[in-house]
């Protein structure tokens, strides 16, 4: 096996320079623990940017994936075929979302999820305006970075795909003003994860549903980070019993396995014709396979309710933190196991990250001061004190 500085030097050398990577060299994974090519345990407190839900190589999606890649690996003519597996995984898919979400897409990413979302509203409506929001994140294909509001991923690129309107995430009256004869969608996340862990006020979804309808327009809710499970129910819209136009799913909707999702009521549906939309991997049978296994692995509501346990664990300890050195620790929030410690200062979070990581726990760090807990769904409660634990020394350290 290539040493670790090998596998670097190689990859830094041929990979774009996109990337601020740590020195971690990845050898396996097994639930939320990892090994180095070094024989390092780490424990991922990440589960690889809210993707594996079920913990790395659950042996469902495992053997779920085996499966379909011994008997099809891609459908001849593509989706000009039927296959079964990709049957089984819109039909479980549109069974599990809220019910008027009767119809599925699948990608092979989020931000292909969004894309499909930003021509599905066009393509209904006419219009070409969206409003997201400040903080918001929705992917970094043209379209959907032309409604994400970090200037990085816009400015440089431009001209960008135009209709934009940003307004500040968690006031519904913002958005309702910034509506306007062009405006054909509102889109927005559940939670904010990228932008920080942002919870929006009780009440949010529900005003924007009824914004949407009474307007004319309609609700996108972007639940690639927060869906299938993150937050504690199936969907985070579920908290708020609200139903939108067309929802977006991906990361934990593959448990690692790259699959995006667009859902979307029967009135999106009847304006879409053939040929509109496709793809030569949509829906391709691994990522089908994939699908089917999560969803089937969630369906008894064991691991969603752990979710829901493990997360106020997190979320009582770094309180707990907090109120012991409220000079380091600003706020802790989150739903779930989608949580954020925000730091005071922006100048430690890679310090604190840095720290974890020699002590053997990845934590991620998003807006620069906020530590992201967002572990797989199904941690047990040692594993995730042993870390939360691993998180406050740093936090006192740094
Ligand atoms: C809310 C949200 N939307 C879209 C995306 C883009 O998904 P992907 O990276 O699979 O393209 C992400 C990824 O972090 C996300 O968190």
């Amino acid at each position: 096996m290539a040493s670790a500085a090998d596998v670097i030097a190689q990859t830094e050398n041929a990979f774009f320079p996109v990337f601020t990577r740590h020195d971690v060299v990845v050898d396996r994974a097994d639930g939320w623990r990892v090994w180095d090519t070094d024989g390092r345990e780490y424990l991922d407190l990440t589960s690889g940017w809210g993707v594996t839900c079920l913990g790395h190589c659950h042996p469902a999606l495992v053997e779920g994936i085996s499966r379909q890649l011994t008997r099809c690996l891609q459908a001849p003519n593509c989706n000009l075929s039927y296959t079964p597996i990709q049957a089984e995984a819109v039909d479980r898919l549109v069974k599990a979302a809220p019910a008027a979400l009767t119809r599925a897409f699948l990608t092979n990413s989020g931000t292909e999820a969004t894309e499909s979302a930003i021509k599905l509203v066009r393509r209904a409506t006419g219009r070409t305006g969206m409003i997201a929001t400040h903080g918001g994140f929705h992917g970094r294909t043209l379209g959907a970075a032309s409604i994400t509001s970090g200037e990085g991923y816009r400015v440089p690129f431009g001209p960008l795909v135009p209709g934009a309107k940003f307004v500040p995430f968690g006031d519904a009256a913002a958005a309702e003003s910034a509506i306007d004869g062009d405006t054909g969608g509102i889109i927005v996340e559940p939670v904010q994860g990228e932008g920080g862990v942002n919870v929006p006020p009780d009440g949010y979804l529900a005003a924007l549903r009824e914004i949407a309808d009474r307007r004319g327009v309609f609700l996108v809710l972007d639940e690639i980070q927060t869906g299938i499970g993150r937050t504690g129910p199936l969907f985070a819209c579920e908290r708020e019993d609200v139903t939108p136009d067309i929802m977006l799913l991906g990361k934990c909707l593959g448990g690692g396995f790259p699959v995006g999702a667009v859902l979307v009521t029967e009135a999106v549906s009847d304006t879409i014709q053939k040929g509109d939309h496709g793809g030569t991997y949509a829906g391709n049978p691994l990522a089908s396979a994939a699908v089917v296994a999560v969803l089937s692995e969630l369906e008894d509501g064991t691991v969603l309710a752990n979710c829901r346990a493990m997360g106020e664990l997190a979320r009582d300890r770094l309180t707990t933190m907090q109120r012991q050195d409220p000079g380091k620790v600003a706020d802790v929030r989150g739903v779930g196991l989608l949580i954020g410690c925000e730091l005071r200062s922006a100048e430690v979070g890679s310090e604190v990250a840095g720290r974890c990581r020699a002590a053997g726990v990845l934590v991620n760090v998003a807006q620069q001061r906020v530590l992201r807990v967002f572990p797989c769904l199904n941690i047990d409660a040692d594993a995730l004190t042993h870390g939360l634990d691993v998180i406050g020394e740093a936090v006192r350290a740094a």
